[in-house]
């Protein structure tokens, strides 16, 4: 691609950004399928609606699959007398339930810790913060616990991640929950988890005959469990649409694949799994735009990647910066050794 057509490709980037009336009305439809977690009814429905609205752009589109292996929290609680108390599964936790006495962890759990009470036979109740969570459950494995519960150390419950299968239930709770668990009391931990596979689906839109593009314009259209996502990522997604249905006249700009990827939050998977399907595609493609989180925050937007394309934003007028931070799905397509530059709004506090 020419060098004089980048200043109208990232104009073009920067108008979609200001979000329209109609962006408005996809956001609200969208929202309403509820959050878009890879694999589930809302994440389907969103990719339903969005092929259409290529479509009708005159678009063609084409679904790529893949699958990977995810654990899910299907809702857990703890039972202390008539109380039924939330909480939430970490990541990697065994699934079942355990009736037993809790035994309150003085410290943060560290073997030291356990080696001050006796938690064998019983339910361990340690607080949150200094050492990993994967630590404090070795130790109350170590000491014999049945099961463990991780009180968060500042307000409201949390998520978090093991990082390697264990073989009791680990359940984290807020504050508020974790007070109800005193020292010698009866509870019932019951931890409900589901380890499958998930089935992801990457959604590419393109002008017929477009199968080695100069460009492509990327968004995640997955979310977390338990948000919306609407600026993570519906934000990038819709602009991602705008940026199609501006582009849809311009037939060098056409030429571009206009891509929402599932699978980011579990770990930037369908970018990964783009990147290695079609190593023809990656190796022709002199960009890779990449939109997140460009929802909130009007000002400023931040632009940063590789120097070339860096360079070439700042002659458009455009404040972009060398660097790469975020972890998006940018990041698949310049190990891959493809500029890219990735538009964001920085922070949310409403993030994940
Ligand atoms: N949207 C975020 C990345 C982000 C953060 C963009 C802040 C702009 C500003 C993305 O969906 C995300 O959450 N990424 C994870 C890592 C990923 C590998 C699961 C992250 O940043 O922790
Ligand atoms: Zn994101």
């Amino acid at each position: 691609m020419k060098l004089l057509l980048w200043p109208a490709l990232l104009a073009l980037t920067l108008s979609s950004l200001s979000l329209g009336v109609s962006t408005q009305d996809h956001a609200q439809a969208i929202l309403e399928f509820g959050p878009r977690v890879t694999g589930s009814a809302g994440n389907e429905q969103a990719r339903i609606y969005l092929e259409a609205q290529f479509r009708a752009l005159g678009y063609q589109t084409r679904r790529e699959t893949f699958s990977y292996p995810r654990f899910d929290d299907l809702g857990s609680d703890v039972r202390v007398g008539q109380q039924l108390l939330t909480g939430n599964a970490l990541q990697d936790s065994a699934g079942g339930e355990v009736s037993a006495a809790a035994v309150r962890v003085p410290g943060v759990g560290t073997p030291a810790d356990f080696a001050r009470v006796d938690v064998r036979g019983r339910v361990a109740v340690v607080s949150r913060g200094q050492i990993p969570f994967i630590e404090k459950t070795r130790a109350a494995l170590a000491a014999g616990a049945l099961g463990v519960v991780i009180v968060n150390n500042s307000a409201g419950d949390f998520r978090g991640t093991l990082g390697e299968r264990v073989d009791v239930p680990v359940l984290g709770v807020s504050p508020t929950v974790g007070a109800a668990l005193q020292d010698g009391q009866p509870v019932t931990l019951r931890v409900r988890v589901r380890e499958g596979n998930v089935q992801a689906v990457n959604l590419i839109a393109f002008k017929a005959g477009v199968d080695r593009p100069d460009v492509l314009f990327g968004a995640h259209l997955d979310s977390v469990t338990g948000a919306p996502g609407a600026n993570d990522n519906l934000s990038g997604s819709l602009a991602v649409l705008d940026l199609a249905r501006r582009a849809a006249s311009t037939p060098l700009l056409a030429r571009s694949f206009f891509m929402l990827f599932d699978g980011e939050e579990d770990g930037l998977l369908g970018s990964r799994a783009f990147v290695k399907d079609n190593p023809e595609v990656v190796k022709g493609l002199k960009a890779m735009l990449n939109l997140d989180m460009v929802g909130v925050n009007v000002m400023p937007l931040s632009v940063s990647g590789e120097a070339p394309l860096v360079e070439a934003a700042r002659r458009a007028g455009v404040e972009a910066s060398v660097g790469t931070p975020g972890s998006s799905d940018q990041v698949p397509f310049r190990q891959a050794g493809v500029p890219t530059l990735f538009f964001h709004r920085g922070l949310d506090s409403n993030y994940h």
